[in-house]
């Protein structure tokens, strides 16, 4: 095998293979090369409600941007979303709903490791490893457990310890790069923190500490009010809702009250906001100057932002409803993944067992 077989093996996804036979290329020495090492991506997306634009330009588009750089491990956080989601049923559903929407927006099986998390539970040991090593004052000053009380939620243990299992995650599958929204970039710092000290109490580069990835153009997407769009503030543009409901949405973006001749305010506008998000970038500058010309009323801008959006996600919405009827698919790509990945979170758990002295 010549490293540009490799190199096809590689953009082909059959990732397993490519790293048998680099090992085997460099301990044979037959070619004095190095082979770069391959990037490890991870991301979880927790199963706790619809999922909206805001997830999707946020976590979901990056994710899938990101499959092609590296190999990727992206999961369904269901032990994350208990601490929120106490109804069983509910998430049965939501696991379901949110792996067809991953798989519907481009996620490629073949090029990642696609599972749910509690399908390796072993992310639990982990977890409780880590919280030896992890002192209270790091997880008391996470703002996220404290947005949830704000929220109404009760303080529950899970919620407390949310991010060391987060942190577990992350480092379970030596991972380098996560892509993240911007609220949970304090969550993998808190991983790296938990990762350093591990490593500083029982031996260095055992835990491989990662890097958080943030699209920074699309940090936050505003929600049909102008606040973050979030389904806790009940402003979200789902990505798959159905047609008459979601154009009822948006005509009820609030606006000001412009005589339809007059030029508009562009600055934090949320049509324009959201319009850049689906249109070209010609489309959007010619949204721009209309607002600025005058003559164009807000129905009609929030017509076409109706249109742009509706398109983009066809293709979505048709692989979705293909998806839906092959259910047994979605299980097969989910069994396949947990596969994988178990057999990753293997080598980590024995390293660190080792370590620790629990072997
Ligand atoms: P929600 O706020 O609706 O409860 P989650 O907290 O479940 O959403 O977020 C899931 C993922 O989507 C996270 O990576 C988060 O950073 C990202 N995300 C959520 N809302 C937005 C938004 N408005 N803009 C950008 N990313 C977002
Ligand atoms: N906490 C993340 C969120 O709410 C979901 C998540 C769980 C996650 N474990 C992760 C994200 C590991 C990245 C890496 O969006």
């Amino acid at each position: 095998m010549s490293p540009w077989n490799l190199c096809i093996e590689y953009r082909q996804g059959n990732l397993g293979n490519v790293q048998k036979k680099s090992k085997q290329i460099l301990d044979s020495g037959t070619w004095n090369i190095i082979m770069p090492p391959v990037m490890r991506i991870l991301t979880g997306l927790q199963p706790s409600g619809t999922i909206h634009v805001g997830n999707y330009f946020g976590a979901m588009e990056p994710a899938v941007r990101l499959q092609e750089r590296g190999e990727a491990f992206y999961f369904i956080a269901d032990y994350h979303a208990m601490t929120t989601v106490h109804e069983p049923d509910h998430l049965r559903a939501h696991v379901r709903d949110l792996a067809l929407d991953f798989l519907s927006v481009g996620l490629d099986p073949d090029r990642c490791v696609f599972f749910r998390q509690s399908s390796v539970p072993e992310v639990n040991e982990l977890a409780w490893i880590l919280g030896t090593v992890c002192p209270m004052g790091l997880l008391e000053r996470c703002h996220s457990y404290k947005d949830k009380l704000a929220k109404g939620f009760a303080a529950s243990y899970g919620l407390f310890a949310y991010p060391v299992l987060m942190a577990a995650d992350i480092l379970l599958y030596d991972s380098d790069q996560v892509p993240v929204g911007k609220d949970q970039k304090q969550h993998v710092e808190v991983t790296r923190d938990l990762a350093g000290k591990f490593n500083d109490q029982y031996g260095e580069g055992l835990l491989k500490l990662p890097e958080p990835i943030i699209a920074e153009s699309t940090a936050v997407v505003p929600g049909l009010d102008g606040q973050k769009m979030s389904k806790s503030y009940g402003n979200t543009l789902p990505v798959f809702g159905a047609e008459k409901a979601m154009r009822k949405l948006i005509m009820r973006i609030p606006t000001d009250s412009t005589p339809i001749e007059d030029p508009k305010p562009t600055e934090g506008s949320i049509i324009l906001q959201l319009y850049r998000l689906f249109a070209s970038a010609e489309g959007y500058s010619a949204m721009v100057d209309d607002f600025l010309k005058g003559g164009c009323g807000y129905g009609d801008f929030k017509k076409r932002l109706f249109e742009a959006y509706w398109e983009y996600f066809r293709k979505a919405r048709e692989r979705r409803a293909e998806l839906e009827a092959a259910p047994d698919y979605v299980d097969e790509v989910l069994r396949k993944g947990a596969e994988r990945a178990r057999n990753e979170a293997a080598k980590v758990l024995e390293r660190v067992r080792r370590a620790v002295g629990l072997k």
